[in-house]
């Protein structure tokens, strides 16, 4: 779909489907709905009266012109409540309206930006969230299967503002969704490909890619590269997998040590079986969802490369599955870290923080101000937070842990944060080695997270994503499947570093 800002009367564009809106209050509209409802000689305000359409948010109602416009429907769009209204209202009612027109078989679509008008918002942030809301929400994986029907596309979404004095920053905000959208939507492409196709070859490739797109360096490590970097916990998991294992490092503005460096980290476990400790059968194709810190590490990189972001922002995935095999690394196995700390195995299962160690580890080498790693990390982090609800976030740095807790209630990518106290250590205690991989059931989010500040010495953050990067049900701008969590969040921190 193509996207564009245009100065006009959204009464008057030549578009087949025009989307207007409606607070929950109002008995005769103003603004741009007001127009409209003047143009249709009072017909929304009649709507309204009858009780057939409230504003409630959510609700689109749907009205013909019958060539009282130049638009075959107009789409009134629910904001509901004023004092409740923001940002994440106005992507939900971006969502509703787009994904209605859609349904109509629109092909030319027109759009007032909710909440630049009465609402009040800031005019770039509005657009961008009226685009994002849109471009998000009409994701869909292309599945590899034959259809009945081609499914319909929307052809061109037009942004339609009077007031030419906001055009410059609509234009903006819009510029910035659309590179914020594609690399969200490159991250659930990646969750949603099947784990035979979406290997870490896979992942290097669509590095790669990002880095021509962008101008970034990229390195690609396997076996021999790996081992020569002593990353006897990466190669461990690795060890099993039929899939070569790649650890993936993209730079952006990567030789300008004089810009704020930031690291990101994702988790790339394409498959998770548990290894030799497996999990059991059922639900088990749910983990080909494991690498989505991976994606929304690459995801995010593209959208900085994108906007060419003024920071030196690093991008480092290891990638393997975790397997069972003759192979396979094993339960009682004592492995060495690249930082030369020794790790007693008790779970293969937990093979994410195996990977991210070394990950942590190399992350180190750029002496960056702050490493944020996003990981699939543990069901006990879904337990104590709950499913599509919020990353867990440990920091070592209260700055830090600011930074993401407002970008993710700017965003709606939500994190909650949880303690990182040294008590924790105790639990991961090991006889044989200096730590061991699991500290058992309880508590096993926040064990979890002090086994990886073991290799950081620098500002770190670690979001648990379990919850977060594949969701059963679809919800506004978020279609069911993969969400690409963590692209937004970390967009918008960056932005605003
Ligand atoms: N990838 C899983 C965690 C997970 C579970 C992600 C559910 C998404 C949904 C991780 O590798 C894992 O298996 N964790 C174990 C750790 C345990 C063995 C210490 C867990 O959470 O049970
Ligand atoms: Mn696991
Ligand atoms: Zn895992």
């Amino acid at each position: 779909m193509q996207i564009n800002v245009q100065q006009g009367s959204i009464q008057a564009v030549k578009a087949d489907t025009i989307i207007v809106n409606l607070f929950d209050d109002v008995s005769t509209p103003g603004g741009a709905t007001g127009a409209v409802n003047q143009a249709l000689g009072g017909a929304i305000a009649d709507l309204i009266a009858s009780g057939d359409l409230t504003g409630k948010a959510g609700e689109v109602g749907v009205f013909y012109p019958r060539g009282a416009i130049p638009a075959t429907r107009v789409l009134i769009v629910g904001l509901g409540q004023r004092n409740e209204f923001d940002l994440e209202g106005v992507r939900k009612a971006a969502a509703a309206g787009i994904k209605r027109a859609r349904e109509l078989n629109g092909r030319h679509v027109a759009t007032i930006v909710h909440g630049a008008g009465i609402a009040g918002l800031d005019a770039a942030a509005a657009a961008q969230a009226t685009a994002e809301g849109s471009l998000l929400a009409l994701y869909e994986y292309d599945a590899p299967k034959q259809r009945e029907e081609e499914p319909h596309e929307i052809a061109s979404l037009m942004i339609v503002e009077f007031d030419e004095g906001k055009l410059a920053a609509i234009q903006n905000g819009v510029d910035t969704a659309v590179a914020i959208a594609k690399g969200v939507n490159l991250a659930r492409d990646l969750v949603n490909l099947p784990p035979n196709v979406a290997t870490p070859t896979k992942l290097a490739e669509t590095a790669r890619q990002i880095g021509k797109e962008h101008h970034m360096k990229v390195k690609i490590g396997g076996r021999k590269w790996a081992a020569r970097h002593n990353m006897g916990a990466f190669l461990a998991v690795a060890k099993g997998a039929g899939e070569k294992p790649k650890f993936i490092v993209l730079e952006h503005n990567g030789d300008r040590a004089d810009l704020p460096t930031i690291v990101l980290v994702g988790k790339g476990i394409t498959f998770d079986t548990g290894g030799i400790s497996i999990k059991p059968s059922a639900n088990m194709g749910a983990m080909k969802s494991d690498m989505g810190g991976a994606a929304a590490v690459l995801g995010a990189m593209k959208t900085v490369g994108a906007l060419n972001l003024p920071l030196r922002v690093i991008g480092i995935v290891p990638a393997t599955e975790n397997m069972p095999d003759a192979d396979a690394y094993r339960p009682a196995d004592v492995i060495t870290a690249s930082n030369g700390k020794t790790i007693e195995i008790i779970s293969t299962d937990a093979e994410g923080r195996m990977v991210l160690a070394d990950g942590l580890v190399y992350a180190g080498r750029y002496q960056p101000n702050a490493v944020i790693d996003l990981a699939t990390l543990t069901g006990s982090c879904i337990i104590a937070l709950g499913k599509d609800m919020a990353a867990g976030l440990f920091s070592t740095e209260d700055s830090l842990r600011d930074r993401l807790t407002s970008a993710g209630q700017a965003t709606h990518e939500r994190v909650w944060p949880l303690p990182l106290w040294d008590d924790y250590k105790e639990a991961i205690k090991s006889d044989v080695a200096d730590m061991k991989n699991s500290g058992g059931r309880f508590g096993g989010v926040a064990t979890s997270a002090i086994f990886l500040k073991q290799f950081t010495d620098y500002p770190w953050a670690h979001l648990d994503i379990a919850g977060m990067a594949l969701t059963e049900k679809e919800n506004a701008y978020i279609p069911a499947g993969g969400t690409g969590y963590g692209v937004r969040l970390l967009v918008e921190m960056l932005r605003h570093w």
